[in-house]
């Protein structure tokens, strides 16, 4: 019933909507305090349906406030992904009495062209807020980018160019990435496409993000492309591969160390757990702040639909930071929380080791809860041995992850973690990521709320994010290792207060 619906499973710590489907996290933005979040929703109920953008506003991207329903479907169709944008200089036009205007820029979805079989049901669309992103209004003259003659033709990302004074925005059509160029966010040029021939291609591509960033460490600064695809993530199902390159204003092309990785890693991934999708980043972040921060939404469309929740359905991730790191290995994108995560601490609990002889429990309920948990820890010397974390309670659930670092294999198991016969689907394999560095020192970070792991190794190099549906809340932490010598160091182990 609904009462246990909500205690077990409504997450502590990461944004749900009150009720009925959410997708995709859309055009998030930044504007005096507050961070904005739409997201496709259906408000009429619990699986995918005519899409609107719901909205919610925030103060630190971790506690948000849901919001009226911002854009719903109209005579061109349902309201599909997209992105906003502040136009500071009201290059739009759409600026009144010296308002600053917001534009969002969405696809349009013809569910009649759909059904007729004709070709522009996806067709490029504008709308304006004067208000800070609480109402909008459609321009009158939509679409401003009509069908192609591309089936796939969608979720428009803006962004604006310091180096051309132009807005440029990417899109997903069908196998590969569009980009136009605008000086009005009206009129759009395109300008050039990529990616028929990189990345992983058995999928659908969606979602993508294009952004400057600079090079940790250094004062290059390079261009990420992010993809979502939708089949054919690393472990089954929907995930988001990413691409490091430059960007003129016109043209992407990839950087030939990352061609490199490419030919040897066929995609590189900004997740390997299976529930980080369709994540874009937020615009209008301050030059003073200067942190490219993503969100994204936490199912895979293998099972979203099916996921044991009545009364809503999804999540989104912890928000994050993104930063690019270059190594002998080549180019990785790392993610880590937002730092505000850390201002809702109410509980701290430090140990400097512990010596595990064969299993050992980390952390159990009576300390703390585990359902609003961040644990960190450390192993330093690592041997040729599986090293393998489980949270558990005395119902026999588990949700093990680890490292297995004879075949240099990092892994997360949620096969018996509780519900997990409601998709075939959900638990039918185990997720892996290879351990792209040789270092022999193992940093972990976990994020544990009531239905989702965020696991964010040696300072977010690899990331596991994946939901589980125990029967009842994990009571322990506990580690298991052949490795005889075994002592976690700097353990860290934090509650929240939400
Ligand atoms: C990705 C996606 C987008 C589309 C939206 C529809 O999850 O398929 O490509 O705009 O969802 O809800």
């Amino acid at each position: 019933n609904s009462t246990t619906e909500e205690t077990l499973y409504r997450p502590n710590f990461h944004f749900t909507p009150k009720a009925n489907w959410m997708n995709d996290p859309n055009g998030m933005f930044y504007l005096n305090g507050k961070y904005h979040l739409y997201f496709q929703y259906y408000p009429d109920g619990n699986v995918w349906g005519p899409m609107h953008w719901g909205h919610a506003i925030s103060k630190d991207m971790i506690t948000w406030e849901e919001q009226q329903i911002a854009l719903y479907p109209d005579d061109l169709g349902l309201i599909f992904s997209g992105s906003a944008v502040v136009d500071h200089n009201n290059t739009s036009g759409f600026g009144k009495d010296g308002i600053t205007p917001i534009i969002a820029m969405f696809t349009h979805h013809n569910m009649q062209g759909e059904k007729d079989g004709t070709l522009d049901f996806q067709t490029q669309s504008i709308a304006y807020s004067l208000d800070e992103g609480l109402t909008w209004t459609k321009y009158d003259k939509n679409p401003v980018i009509s069908n192609p003659g591309i089936k796939d033709f969608r979720d428009p990302k803006v962004i604006w160019d310091n180096k051309t004074n132009k807005w440029i925005m990417v899109l997903a059509a069908a196998d590969k990435i569009m980009f136009y160029s605008s000086a009005n966010l009206k009129d759009w040029t395109l300008e050039s496409d990529f990616g028929k021939d990189l990345g992983q291609h058995d999928g659908m591509w969606e979602c993508p993000d294009l952004f400057p960033i600079k090079v940790e460490g250094s004062d290059i600064t390079k261009w990420v492309l992010i993809v979502s695809i939708n089949p054919a993530a690393p472990n089954g199902g929907s995930g988001t591969q990413y691409f490091i390159g430059d960007f003129d204003g016109k043209k992407f092309s990839v950087d030939a160390d990352f061609n490199k990785q490419l030919q040897q890693e066929k995609a590189v991934w900004i997740d390997y757990g299976r529930d980080n999708y369709a994540g874009v980043t937020w615009s209008n972040i301050p030059k003073n702040d200067g942190r490219k921060l993503f969100m994204g939404w936490m199912s895979n469309w293998e099972y979203a639909r099916d996921v044991p929740t009545e009364t809503w359905r999804s999540t989104m991730t912890i928000a994050r930071e993104l930063k690019l790191k270059k190594s002998d290995n080549g180019y990785l994108l790392v993610s880590n929380p937002v730092t505000e995560l850390y201002k809702h601490v109410s509980k701290t609990i430090k140990k400097d080791s512990l010596i595990v002889k064969k299993q050992e429990d980390i952390i159990s309920k009576n300390k703390i809860d585990l359902a609003r948990l961040i644990v960190e820890l450390q192993i330093n010397n690592l041997k040729e041995e599986q090293y393998t974390f489980l949270f558990h309670n005395k119902f026999g659930d588990t949700l093990s992850f680890g490292l297995d670092n004879k075949n240099k294999l990092y892994f997360l198991n949620r096969q018996k973690s509780g519900k997990v016969d409601f998709s075939e689907k959900f638990a039918n394999t185990i997720s892996k990521a290879k351990k792209g560095n040789t270092s022999n020192n193992l940093k972990v970070q976990v994020l544990l709320d009531k239905t989702s792991i965020e696991v964010f190794y040696n300072n977010g190099e690899t990331v596991f994010t994946e939901l589980f549906f125990p029967n009842q809340p994990f009571e322990t932490l506990s580690i298991m290792s052949s490795d005889e010598k075994l002592i976690l160091e700097n353990i860290k182990i934090e509650e929240l207060k939400l």
